[in-house]
């Protein structure tokens, strides 16, 4: 018998203190609702309130609730609460490892995962840039033209970019090399249409294929629009070990379709998946929140 079997399930849903947009605000609703239905008890907390940055709360509250939903990257926070005795969905360390891209592709070529041929660039300081950008040109030789530069920490497309040649190659290092990049394989088959697995514990609960006519990124926030998809068997299993490998309970894996067979893009340990449901009619709020109680009671 579970410890909480007896009682409500208390959890706390962590969102980031500064994100105001409206897309935020509508996808804690929909996890808060989510938890109504399931009978549990779901607080919002911010990353900045004052019991969580000064020196004492953490402990208290990890002793008052039974999990947290951590919405957001303060994986710093994360790992408090972690030590202190509190279950994350998803974990601090697998949150950190999703939101760089580069140490999301480290680790997942390490383990032989499908991926466009990927070269994380050298480390600089943040007041210096690239000054020098030379170091680019094997690079850019290597993975051919036009490639992709992504920033390592961005989301919804907007900080991903396309180089048709070595000079606007340079032109992208001289502008954003003040934060990590990864250069990649552009996979022009695929370009301006992805696949999205919604995957939930080793399940694939919902998926879409998003296409953009007039952009190679095909987020839906980017102007893409997403229609229901009925992933291969080989799709799944790319996403089902991807999620084993960062130690995942839930997260928006993005696959490319590629003249090779499926390539994993990118994995979203924070997945903005009220698209998804407008898309699917698949609540993914419902679904974590059974993982949570099956986790919590296993
Ligand atoms: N190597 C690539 N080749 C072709 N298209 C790509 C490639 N990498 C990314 N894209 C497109 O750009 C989109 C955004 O890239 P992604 O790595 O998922 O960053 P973000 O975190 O901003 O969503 C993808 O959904 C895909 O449509
Ligand atoms: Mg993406």
């Amino acid at each position: 018998m579970s410890a909480h079997s007896d009682r409500l399930l208390k959890g706390i849903l962590l969102v980031n203190a500064f994100l105001g947009l409206e897309k935020f605000k509508i996808l804690y609703e929909r996890l808060k609702k989510a938890a109504d239905k399931r009978d549990m008890e779901l607080d919002i907390m911010t990353n900045a309130a004052p019991e969580l940055i000064l020196p004492g709360g953490i402990d208290e509250i990890a002793t008052d609730y039974d999990f947290c939903i951590f919405w957001d990257k303060d994986v710093r926070l994360g790992r408090c609460l972690e030590r202190a005795g509190l279950r994350l969905f998803n974990e601090a360390d697998a949150i950190a490892l999703c939101d760089d891209k580069a140490d999301t592709y480290l680790t997942l070529s390490a383990q032989y995962i499908s991926q466009p041929l990927s070269v994380p660039l050298p480390f600089t300081y943040d007041n210096l840039g690239y000054e020098d950008v030379s170091f680019f040109d094997k690079t850019g030789e290597l993975l051919g033209y036009p490639l992709v530069i992504k920033e390592c920490c961005g989301s919804f497309g907007a900080q991903v970019y396309l180089a048709q040649d070595l000079s606007q190659a340079r032109e992208i290092l001289k502008k954003y090399g003040r934060r990590p990049l990864i250069a990649q394989r552009f996979i022009k088959e695929a370009a301006g249409r992805d696949l999205r697995l919604n995957m939930v514990g080793d399940k694939c609960v919902a998926a879409m294929m998003r296409i953009n006519d007039n952009d190679f990124r095909a987020n839906i926030s980017n102007g893409g629009s997403g229609r229901a998809y009925k992933p291969t068997d080989e799709e799944v299993t790319l996403a089902k070990r991807c999620m084993e490998i960062l130690h995942l309970d839930f997260a928006g894996v993005d696959i490319l379709q590629s003249d090779e067979g499926p390539l994993l893009c990118e994995v979203n340990s924070n997945p903005q998946f009220v698209s998804t449901y407008e898309c699917t009619g698949v609540d993914l709020g419902v679904e974590i929140m059974d993982h949570i109680m099956r986790e919590l009671s296993s």
